[in-house]
């Protein structure tokens, strides 16, 4: 990973005996250290092996301190940059700190305090280092493996995300409790328009209603015992963004009534105050109760239902998208035990496949997480999945799931290839963006290739999809 390898430390002083002593301590601090006695000379050696980290005099021959600093930002932001002073020059010192310099200091200074501007400064450049790494591997998570599915179901998701992304219409997320309704919220505003936007959930049914109020609208100063200073509430927190009103079936009448108020207005009030604040959120809710139902048995406010309702995705229950079974095993044994190569037996394919999923796609992910911290690594078999799964179902389930009924091997395999070939279609033959969409490591989707003889141009593969073959496993 990027943070084991040394930082590289360029001192930059006419004075050799300084930048001695700064190599020496940059060394022992395990860095690579180089040195440069002009600004000039700095400037070349960033060019060939740019530095993590400066320490340079302010008074340099031609260009200054100041002057090197400048271009090092620009063409290396994440270098962090120090400067050393001389008596009396103090406040270029501080001009230099408004310009983006990590800190300074005095010469002479004693070792230690070199010492620990370096570690200081080395630490800082390791921790961005990092951040930018995880943000990165976020980034990718969330934009291509995110959603797992090539259902024609889940294949209607995802083009709806990718409809409403950029627009900021209303939308009311339903589904069963774990079939992503949230992670489709999250798609609809980080692959859009409002990515760089605040994203804030609230759950609707956890809140007391007493305190949703102020928790959704803030509140004022001395507008209840405690309420020792304002606060805003999460709808300003949201603003420019995207509220997202988790389980809105939950909130209480009256609630309602002042949600419904906020929507219209396109404006807060905080509890205990007179004022307005105007909020311009994307609203998008979601609810596992049919909220229809709701508004005709009067719990929940017919206007409210029509505000929220303007654009209704459905996530259809797992048990109605059993072809996207396969694929999110291999997606969450990648996250669960990423590069251990863990092999499903047909077997265990099997119960996954048959089994109802009461509790979706997040049932799923606990099982895969579970067999693999109980399992052996090697293989995933029957033995490591949830006693319920195990059972053989009943008459009445077996005819409810024609799909699974009969699943021979032959027929996972089947299904499997199927499953790759429509995915590998859908990339356009890129295997690396296919590889993403399934969820799996590009060793993985390259065997499977090849055993189903996927990826082979024109006659041959005609040829290659009337050929099914082999067992299933990872
Ligand atoms: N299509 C999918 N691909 C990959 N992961 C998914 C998918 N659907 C759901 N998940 C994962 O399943 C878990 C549950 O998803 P999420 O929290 O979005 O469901 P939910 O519908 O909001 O559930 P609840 O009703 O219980 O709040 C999460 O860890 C999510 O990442
Ligand atoms: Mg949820």
């Amino acid at each position: 990973m990027k943070d084991e390898s040394p930082l590289r430390f360029l001192i930059v002083d006419d004075e050799q005996s300084i930048r001695r002593l700064c190599m020496t301590v940059g060394q022992g601090l395990g860095l690579l250290c180089a040195e440069a006695d002009t600004a000039e000379a700095a400037l070349e050696s960033a060019e060939t092996a740019p530095p993590d980290l400066v320490v340079t005099d302010l008074k340099l021959p031609n260009l200054s301190g100041v002057d090197l600093l400048r271009r090092i930002k620009e063409c290396l932001p994440r270098t962090e940059v120090a400067i050393m002073t001389g008596h009396g020059s103090i406040e270029s010192a501080v001009d230099a700190m408004k310009l983006g310099a990590y800190d300074y200091i005095e010469k002479p200074f004693r070792v230690e305090k070199m010492r620990l501007l370096l570690q200081r400064m080395a630490d800082k450049v390791r921790l961005v280092n990092e951040n930018a790494f995880l943000r990165e591997r976020v980034n990718t998570e969330e934009n291509l493996d995110g959603i797992i599915g090539s259902s024609a179901g889940m294949q209607d998701v995802l083009r709806m995300i990718s409809r409403l992304k950029d627009t900021r219409t209303p939308v009311l997320i339903s589904g069963e409790s774990g079939t992503g309704k949230e992670l489709v919220a999250r798609a609809i505003h980080f692959r859009g328009a409002l990515a760089q936007m605040p994203f804030v959930a609230v759950d609707c049914g956890a809140l007391v209603p007493t305190l949703m109020e102020s928790e959704l609208f803030g509140y004022e100063k001395g507008a209840f015992t405690g309420a020792t200073k304002s606060k805003a509430g999460l709808f300003q927190a949201a603003n420019g963004g995207t509220i997202f009103l988790d389980e809105i079936g939950e909130l209480p009448l009256e609630m309602q009534a002042k949600l419904l108020r906020v929507l219209q207005e396109k404006e807060v009030r905080p509890v205990g105050s007179n004022d307005r604040i105007t909020v311009d959120v994307r609203v998008s809710a979601a609810t596992n109760r049919d909220l229809e139902a709701a508004y005709r048995a009067g719990t929940f406010r017919k206007d409210l239902y029509f505000r929220l309702n303007v654009v209704t995705v459905h996530i259809p229950p797992l048990r109605e998208r059993r072809s996207d079974i396969p694929m999110l095993v291999h997606h969450f044994l990648n996250r669960y035990a990423p590069s251990s190569h863990l092999q499903v037996t047909p077997a265990a394919m099997k119960c996954l496949l048959q089994y109802e999923w009461p509790g979706n796609v997040r049932e799923l992910e606990n099982c895969i997480a579970r067999a693999v911290t109980l399992g052996d690594h090697q293989v995933m078999d029957v033995k490591d999945l949830p006693p319920v799964l195990r059972s053989e179902p009943s008459g009445e389930e077996m005819s409810a799931s024609a799909d699974a009924a009969s699943l021979s091997t032959t027929a996972l395999a089947e299904m499997e290839r199927m499953t790759i070939l429509r995915v590998f279609e859908q990339a356009h033959g890129d295997k690396a963006l296919a590889g993403k969409m399934l969820g799996i490591s590009r060793a993985t989707l390259y065997r499977k290739l090849k055993r189903y003889n996927i990826g082979l141009r024109g006659s041959e593969k005609d040829e290659a999809i009337e050929a099914t073959a082999g067992e299933i496993s990872s």
